[in-house]
């Protein structure tokens, strides 16, 4: 019915969607994405991953739309909507990219490994977290140490807390996080507290190699009791270890090293220690190379040996201990590298040890004689009936032999070391009953694994944890019974079942597999064969065995949790019968080394037991012995004893997750994380969840959310009657008979009832939204149309303006010019009659004054023609005068001498002498009157010349400048005058100069 409403949620672009690509691969699921195109018949969407994709209508079914919850991620997913594997893993992806690192799942912390320091563990992340339920703040593995703690104080009640995951996930350092924030708020920082801090570093030292997972893998299981006094400060603590791989310590795949105290050693250790201990470099011993690394980047084994010194220190390790240790720990090494060189005996494979100066060390650091190491090596000695028969050995067996013997001495070393720790740390509980401790433990356990090829050791950390999962999925179920108990919700008809079928195949019913492995192991004809056929014919018909393929066939498999494992059954009896050689023990037992006799103790004391009751004779020639107990059933009842511990206390749990193999921070591997989402056993949550009722929403959360489903119904903080109404929209929207229930406080849905209320939801939405949008939309175009019209009124009224504006300058300037045409016409015509008047008048004025001046000029002329003349008649008149005078004179004279002249002479001739002498007289007046007229004729002609050169003169051009300089030369020329700075205006030098030349003219004319 709402697969139409699907296809058309599809379409809308941003939409996130769920992609199931159909890979068809074990740990594939569909990835988050989000819708790009959706418009062009096929829909683009771009996946979490970042790949595109494009879905054609015919695969429509390949999409689902996401719920909300799942777009942006929650902190608790167990509210998810997409409440599945896909929904979880891309909620971590989501989260893990933001740096956040810490998810709910329910009670469950989900921790994926950041592989970088995030900046979360600080003293005051601490002080936020304290005292706060888990909900309060976001989530953070502080969190669930504060809720250990605190319920631990408010219940009374002991608490632990389960920390899975695969091999790098983040185990340990989150259990070492919680002892941190424990430390810290417990109170005063107390020497007992140091030293259960102070355990961590020698437990990974012994415990902790490289591996190609993780530079600092325990190799070890542990379960750390921390105890609490009633004022809840830490008191002691005690420390359970569980399946040290001995393995290691004498072989070591590619890139991995043997345990960390070795490298730490050889490098930390003091040089005349070493000498005395005959230790080299790490380099020079078979067992620290056989995984060709013995570096490991990020770690300092030397700085690492001071602390591990000096928390052994604090740990009460004496100084005769740690020498003890280390001798141990160099013999090891040294038996390492003895070399084995086959031989042969009466037909038989034998084999010897080379002598060397490691066979002598490490014999002497054992304190047992050298030859005894060797024949402990090569031979083997079997009691049949109370006789000793001794047998070599081939060199294969001979290695063998040596590296059980290595493996021995490391692993009840490392039982010792914790032994010790716990003596150091455990305070044993008062025997006052009014003294009550309180504990909190800490179980960092390998998590389910599935190899390709799995051994022994793998089926007993599978077997843990199956255990552990039952554990929790009934803590779960117990969880979600007691939320229904609470809501007064009827839950009669949830059915769950959980693994027990499994285990009680593995390890609880009679003739179950650890149980025929152990009868097995006890056998002495018994091998790995034999066990696989009882192991084949008893559990056959079982659904959680799977048999070998065929008769040939090694592995069997068993249908775990998380998946099916297959074991490789070869090695498994060897490996459950975890004993050492008779003659082994025996070499311990001459050993005049009492540490190694003491950690080989409860061996060296079963063998002298089964040698003091040697002789009864037993039937069919069993060996009378008493065994050590086998790996398994020593396994078996730690694990036992450790359920009976989680199941008094309140447990908590974190799942860790490793989000790469590659180390590397900000990377996200998919496949890997769900993979151990799967082991880790949370699906069962959400199986147990499902189940019942998944969704469930308090009534204010739901009025919230799917008011919009009924109209008219108020928020929730307006409502009186919150149920009512959750109800109400519920029986509506869902339909009375639907499976759903109303608590409490809390309405429960079914997954499909979410589903439908959500889709109705969004359609109420995406109706209310096209509103809201038609609206908006039509609001915008109205105002944008509005504000266009305005715009281009304004535009238009502007336009206009500016046209008539320029049409009127255009016109006015029209008109000014026409009626400068005009006006100049009218003043032309004046100007020309005025003009031609003016010029007749100037030509009267002209006239007359010419006239005037000529009549002037003519009166002039005259009066100076009249004086000129009266002068000249004058100066004529007196010049005659003058003339007559002296002629008059010379008459006289004339006549005075010719009386004289009568005198003396004849009158006639004194006539003529007077009258030559008067000619001569005359003659001189004549030159003197000639001489007179032409001086005066001299002086005419130059006033003539001078008048002449004047007129000459002035016809000569006048040079003005050269003027202005005669006249103003004075003056200088610094600069212009004041008040005339600047250019002349246009047409004044012509004016100037043609009122200059008007000036010269009528100067001249003046002058002239
Ligand atoms: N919360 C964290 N912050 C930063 N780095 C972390 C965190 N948790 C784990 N790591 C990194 O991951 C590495 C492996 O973590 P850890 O040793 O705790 O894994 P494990 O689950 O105990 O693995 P194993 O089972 O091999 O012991 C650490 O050495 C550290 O570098
Ligand atoms: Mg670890």
């Amino acid at each position: 019915m709402f697969t139409e409403y699907l296809k058309l949620l599809l379409l809308a672009t941003g939409d996130y969607v769920w992609l199931d690509l159909k890979t068809g691969r074990e740990f594939d699921v569909p990835v988050g994405a989000v819708v790009k195109l959706c418009d062009s018949g096929q829909i683009q969407v771009l996946d979490d991953e970042g790949q595109e994709h494009w879905i054609f209508p015919q695969n429509a079914t390949n999409i689902k739309p996401m719920h909300p919850t799942s777009v942006h991620g929650v902190e608790d997913m167990i509210r998810l909507g997409d409440l599945n594997e896909a929904g979880i893993l891309r909620n971590l992806l989501i989260r893990y990219n933001e740096h956040v690192i810490y998810t709910y799942t329910g009670s469950i912390l989900v921790a994926v490994n950041p592989y970088q320091l995030l900046p979360i563990y600080t003293p005051d992340q601490i002080r936020l977290y304290t005292n706060r339920k888990i909900g309060e703040m976001p989530p953070h593995i502080f969190a669930i140490a504060d809720n250990c703690y605190f319920n631990m104080q408010r219940n009374n009640k002991d608490q632990c807390c389960i920390i899975s995951g695969e091999s790098g996930a983040g185990k340990t350092e989150s259990t070492k996080l919680i002892l941190q924030f424990l430390a810290a708020i417990s109170g005063q920082h107390s020497w007992i507290e140091q030293q259960v801090l102070e355990a961590t570093p020698i437990l990974e030292a012994f415990g902790n190699a490289k591996t190609i997972r993780n530079d600092n893998s325990s190799r070890f299981g542990k379960y750390i009791d921390i105890h609490f006094n009633k004022r809840g400060a830490i008191e002691g603590a005690k420390i359970e270890q569980y399946l040290l791989e001995k393995s290691r310590v004498c072989r070591q795949a590619l890139d991995e090293r043997n345990y960390h105290i070795f490298y730490c050693m050889l490098k930390g250790m003091a040089p005349e220690m070493k000498a005395k201990l005959g230790l080299g470099l790490a380099r020079d011993y078979a067992y620290l190379t056989t995984g060709n690394c013995t570096e490991c980047d990020g770690r300092d084994d030397l700085a690492d040996y001071s602390s591990i010194l000096s928390a052994m220190k604090v740990l009460m390790f004496s100084e005769t201990e740690n020498l003890e240790i280390s001798k141990l720990l160099a013999a090891i090494l040294h038996m390492g590298n003895l070399r084995f060189e086959a031989r042969t005996y009466d037909n038989l494979d034998a084999c010897v040890v080379v002598r060397s100066p490691d066979l002598v060390t490490a014999a002497s650091l054992m304190e047992v004689e050298p030859k005894d190491v060797m024949v402990c090596l090569t031979t083997r000695t079997l009691i049949t009936r109370g006789e000793s028969v001794t047998t070599p050995l081939s060199v294969e067996q001979g290695l063998d032999v040596r590296d059980a013997f290595v493996k021995g001495i490391y692993g009840r070393l490392f039982v010792w070391i914790v032994d010790k720790i716990n003596a150091a740390i455990y305070r044993p509980p008062s025997c006052e009953s009014s003294v009550i401790r309180r504990s909190i433990g800490l179980l960092d356990i390998f998590g389910f694994e599935n190899f390709v090829v799995n051994s022994f050791e793998q089926l007993c950390i599978n077997f843990a944890n199956e255990n552990l999962q039952q554990f929790f999925v009934r803590h779960v179920f117990k969880l979600e019974q007691e939320e229904y108990n609470l809501e007064d919700i009827n839950w009669q008809h949830i059915e769950f079942t959980d693994n027990q079928d499994a285990l009680d195949m593995i390890a609880n019913k009679p003739m179950n597999i650890i149980s025929l492995i152990d009868e097995e192991s006890k056998f002495p004809k018994g091998t790995d064969a034999t066990m696989l056929y009882k192991l084949n014919s008893q559990h056959k018909l079982n659904h959680n065995y799977i048999p070998p393929k065929n008769s040939y066939g090694t592995q069997f498999g068993i249908q775990h949790f998380a998946g099916v494992v297959h074991y490789e059954s070869r090695g498994f009896l060897e490996k459950n019968r975890d004993s050492l050689h008779t003659d082994i023990i025996q070499l311990v037992h001459s050993s005049k080394n009492k540490f190694i006799k003491q950690i080989f103790q409860a061996d060296v004391a079963m063998f002298l037991c089964g040698y003091q009751q040697p002789s009864t004779p037993t039937p069919k020639g069993v060996e009378t012995r008493k065994r050590s107990p086998t790996l398994s059933s020593q396994f078996k009842r730690s694990l036992e004893m450790l359920m009976r511990t989680l199941s008094v206390c309140q447990p908590f749990f974190v799942r860790c997750i490793k989000p790469n193999k590659s180390k590397k921070p900000m990377l996200f591997d998919r496949e890997l994380c769900i993979r151990q989402l799967r082991y880790s056993g949370m699906m069962e949550t959400i199986r147990i969840r499902r189940a019942g009722y998944p969704i469930r929403y308090t009534f204010g959360e739901f009025v919230d959310r799917y008011r919009v489903l009924m109209p008219g119904i108020k928020p929730a903080h307006l409502q009186e009657d919150l149920k009512g109404t959750c109800q109400q929209i519920v029986s509506v929207r869902l339909g009375k008979q639907e499976d759903w229930q109303i608590g409490k406080t809390k309405i429960f849905l079914k997954d499909h009832h979410d589903m439908q209320l959500e889709i109705e939801r969004d359609k109420a939405i995406t109706d209310k939204v096209i509103l809201i949008q038609k609206s908006v939309r039509g609001l915008k175009a109205r105002t944008n149309f509005i504000r266009l019209r305005s715009a281009v009124v304004f535009i238009q009224k502007v336009w206009r303006g500016y046209m008539s504006r320029k049409n009127y300058h255009i016109m006015k300037s029209g008109f000014i010019r026409l009626q400068a045409v005009c006006r100049s016409r009218k003043y032309y015509r004046s100007y020309r009659i005025t003009r031609r008047r003016i010029t007749l008048i100037q030509a009267r004025c002209r006239g007359f004054l010419i006239r005037l001046a000529f009549w002037r000029r003519l009166r002039a002329v005259l009066t100076i023609q009249a004086y000129t003349r009266g002068m000249i008649a004058r100066r004529l008149c007196q010049r005659l005068r003058a003339e007559r005078q002296r002629r008059l004179e010379a008459e006289r004279q004339h006549l005075a001498e010719e009386e004289q002249l009568r005198n003396q002479m004849t009158v006639r001739r004194a006539k003529a002498e007077a009258e030559r002498k008067h000619q001569e007289r005359l003659f001189q007046l004549v030159q003197q009157q000639e001489e007179q007229e032409r001086e005066e004729k001299e002086e005419a002609r130059r006033k003539k010349e001078l008048l002449e050169q004047m007129e000459r003169e002035k016809e000569q051009p006048v040079d003005h400048s050269d003027m202005v300089d005669r006249m103003f030369g004075f003056l200088g020329d610094s600069g212009s005058l004041p008040n005339q700075d600047g250019q002349a205006p246009a047409g004044f030098e012509v004016k100037m100069r043609n009122e200059s030349w008007k000036t010269v003219k009528n100067k001249d004319k003046y002058f002239f």
